[in-house]
């Protein structure tokens, strides 16, 4: 199925037809930026990115049951085509690609990316189907789309390292670029998963940003132990009543190993759930 929208943004649901509509770019440089869809300011920046680097910006949307587990938030992760669609329409977007699960994961589909050490730590522990459903949707779409150029943020930390891994260790043609974090005006990591929070969870969330800035407060003073720094977090966080911690890590930003002391580049990870919404949040340091 294809849409002719009355603006210039063509809509494909078909593999056959996306991968024409690729093709038919030629020579044009093609920057692909994946999403899940419900677009926010976070999408917004990774698109205009891809518009000022690429000829030709795609967008995907597609919930990808493949990295969800059964006990996550699949079934009531938000849609929003309509106002997807109107904001894709003068944000320079050639097309969006969006497939129904049948197209991507046809029946006898069998076939599963892995990329190992870095994806058991973080996310991956208590989200084991994850970055597996991530590097095979990310695979597939580049073998659809053909792009030279495709935009995550850095939201996702794990996951982008997770496909520079990937797209390194496949010799795939394919540049990796890394858009930074947004955050609302209050400090709160932008995320469509925000959509999902109370009124009182959405106070809550601040902890997150609130305790990361603490801990970049505390390093500039001098602090260097990361469990000290994990116990100011940790408490911050847990001051917020109902707030489940599922990991603080203070680890090697490439790597994703735990670090003791912060020293040199330095990644703090946090994931935290809010009732049933997980949010994730990061920052860089310097120590
Ligand atoms: O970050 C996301 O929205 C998703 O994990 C991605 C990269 C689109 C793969 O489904």
């Amino acid at each position: 199925m294809t849409v002719e929208l009355k603006q210039k943004i063509v809509v494909l649901s078909s593999i056959e037809e996306m991968k024409k509509v690729s093709a038919s770019f030629c020579d044009q440089t093609i920057g692909l930026v994946p999403t899940m869809g419900y677009l926010h300011k976070g999408h917004m920046s990774l698109i205009k990115n891809s518009v000022q680097t690429c000829d030709q910006t795609i967008v995907s949307i597609f919930v990808n049951p493949k990295q969800f587990s059964s006990n996550e938030d699949f079934d009531i992760y938000p849609h929003d085509l309509s106002g997807d669609l109107e904001k894709l329409e003068s944000s320079g977007v050639g097309a969006l690609f969006y497939p129904d699960k049948e197209a991507i994961y046809p029946e006898g589909f069998k076939t599963n990316i892995e990329v190992a050490t870095i994806t058991n730590k973080l996310c991956g522990i208590s989200r084991p189907n994850l970055f597996k459903g991530v590097a095979t949707i990310i695979i597939k779409l580049f073998n659809i789309i053909r792009p030279q150029h495709a935009f995550f943020g850095e939201k996702d930390w794990q996951q982008l390292a997770v496909i520079e891994t990937l797209t390194k260790d496949l010799n795939m043609d394919v540049q990796i670029h890394r858009v930074p974090l947004m955050r609302e005006a209050d400090g709160l990591a932008i995320s469509s998963r925000n959509s999902n929070l109370s009124p009182k969870d959405r106070v809550k969330a601040l902890c997150l940003s609130k305790s990361l800035d603490f801990a970049k407060q505390k390093i500039k003073q001098g602090m260097v132990s990361s469990a000290e720094l994990r116990r100011h977090i940790k408490n911050i966080i847990s001051s917020e009543s109902g707030t489940q911690i599922d990991y603080i890590s203070i680890c090697d930003p490439e790597n994703l190993e735990e670090k003791k002391d912060v020293k040199g580049r330095t990644l703090i990870a946090l994931a935290v759930k809010f009732g049933p919404t997980r949010l994730i949040d990061n920052c860089i340091v310097e120590g």
